[in-house]
């Protein structure tokens, strides 16, 4: 699909009100993992895993869009499209993409014949035109043909190929029967021979404590940050489960996790996480939300799939990995609503704020002060027929997303549960929510420590108010709500580079 052509079909569906309006779509059908995103000439490239024919997980080709300012996405043509009899004829899986010498190459994973056979994922090589409109596949493709030898292999994708001083390094995603998840390392020195090493990191899936780190690991991501490294995976067990980071140190090319903890408590609507390191030195991380709606209704929205929005990472000294949204983000914000200093008792612990909206950013500090749980209702119709829950538990210790009355639509798979994990404030701490709406999008970041993302849908076309709510005594310091701008309307004139 063209630039041209790709805007029409995203047209066509803006009217849909479950379509999210700021963050990033396919133009239409499915998306999955964010591939390869690389900062070139001063503009932000995103790939994706996307099937351009069907809202289905199938027959996977990269998708492409360019930005100037991480807000506002430019679609472009697609970028790997399967070759038929190639090594990559059944998909053009997740992997990365590395500035050589001015020479952006994408590293992925060809998939050709039975995909659940690990043999059958191979890594591969394409090159970029100057303008990264165009990809060449390597004609000796693929570049590593099979796992290493003696392994007992159950899983082989996801090339994260890096620079250390000399020479090149790749973490391949993979498996191990009987032990658990696996990054395997390999070195080259041209891109093109590449060696096996060893594991950088093996899981044990006989232990399930404190997370359980399933049977094989997807899409690694490994760098460094603050004074220690981060080993990103995503959690494989039949199913795509959920993302978890290690935190640790990286001597003499193997990495000892000191910590072990989850991403995002989405679990499933922030997988596959991507990361990719500026030109302003930040280390820019991206997510994939699935929908929470049954792959009918999926196909007869046209669409499926939702990038997080881009998250900035960095270590807290506690060695948590802190996330805030990029702050360019904020060039979205339009009309706003302030509200400072509420006693929550004066309001009967519920209090509906004047700007209403679905698509919203919500920062509220509140100081729970003794109150058992506080926190924010979203999506929220005037009779709280449908209402979404955004909730600190301060005896359980839990941060969660209460999805229970989110839609009345009961058919179709919709979600209806609690999403929630571990989260404590210390003696004093405020909490400290920034919550961003976005038709079925709900992210939630709190205390710069923990994310949930989320999916509802709710039907009611007046679910769109929004309220604070303490179950005790508590104080709201401040409480600010912003309508944010479509990503769309200005981005597709914007002077992003065009074919020909
Ligand atoms: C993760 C993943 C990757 C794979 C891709 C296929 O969501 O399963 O391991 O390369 O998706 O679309």
């Amino acid at each position: 699909m063209n630039s041209v052509a790709a805007n029409a079909r995203r047209q066509q569906l803006a009217a849909d009100p479950h379509r999210p309006r700021y963050h990033f779509t396919p133009p239409a059908n499915w998306m999955n993992d964010p591939n390869g995103i690389i900062e070139w000439e001063g503009k932000y490239h995103l790939f994706y895993q996307h099937n351009p024919h069907d809202a289905v997980w199938d027959n996977m080709h990269w998708g492409h869009a360019v930005s100037d300012d991480l807000a506002h996405w430019l679609d472009l043509p697609i970028a790997l499209s399967p070759s038929p009899g190639g090594p990559d004829e059944d998909g053009c899986w997740s992997g990365c993409t590395v500035n050589n010498n001015g020479v952006a190459t994408i590293f992925y994973t060809g998939v050709q014949g039975d995909w659940a056979i690990p043999r059958n994922q191979r890594v591969c090589m394409a090159t970029g035109a100057g303008d990264l409109l165009s990809w060449e596949k390597y004609a000796g493709n693929p570049i590593i043909a099979h796992p290493p030898p003696g392994l007992n292999i159950t899983g082989f994708r996801d090339p994260f190929v890096w620079r250390e001083e000399q020479e090149w390094y790749m973490a391949i995603g993979a498996g191990i029967r009987d032990i658990g998840g696996a990054v395997l390392l390999y070195k080259s020195k041209d891109l093109l021979g590449w060696e096996y090493l060893q594991p950088l990191c093996v899981g044990d899936m006989h232990d399930s404590a404190p997370v359980w780190t399933g049977t094989v690991w997807e899409v690694p991501q490994f760098f460094p940050l603050g004074d220690k490294h981060v080993l990103l995976v995503t959690v494989w067990d039949s199913d795509p489960l959920y993302s978890i980071y290690f935190t640790g140190s990286y001597h003499a090319h193997r990495f000892v996790p000191d910590a072990v903890h989850k991403l995002d408590y989405g679990d499933r609507h922030f997988y596959a996480a991507h990361t990719m390191k500026d030109s302003q030195g930040r280390r820019i991380m991206w997510g994939f939300s699935g929908e929470a709606r049954s792959s009918d209704a999926q196909r007869s929205a046209g669409w499926s799939g939702v990038m997080s929005l881009p998250r900035v990472l960095s270590l807290h000294d506690d060695g948590l990995l802190a996330m805030r949204p990029a702050p360019e983000i904020e060039s979205l914000r339009r009309e706003r609503h302030q509200l400072t200093d509420i006693d929550m008792s004066a309001t009967s612990g519920h209090l509906s704020l004047d700007l209403r909206g679905d698509a919203l950013e919500i920062a509220a500090e509140i100081d729970p002060a003794d109150a058992e749980e506080t926190g924010l209702k979203v999506r929220l119709s005037p009779d709280s027929e449908e209402e979404t829950t955004i909730f600190y538990d301060a005896p359980r210790k839990q941060l969660g997303v209460d999805r229970r009355r989110s839609t009345l639509l009961r058919d179709d798979g919709y979600a209806d549960d609690v999403q929630e994990g571990d989260f404590e404030l210390s003696p004093g701490e405020n909490l400290r929510l920034r919550v961003f709406v976005d038709c079925s999008v709900i992210e939630v970041y709190a205390n710069d420590r923990a994310c949930i993302a989320s999916r509802v849908y709710p039907v009611r076309s007046d679910s769109t108010g929004v309220a604070v709510y303490a179950r005790g005594r508590a104080r709201v310091k401040s409480i600010d709500i912003w309508r944010l701008s479509s990503i769309w309307a200005s981005s597709q004139s914007s002077s992003a580079p065009r074919r020909g």
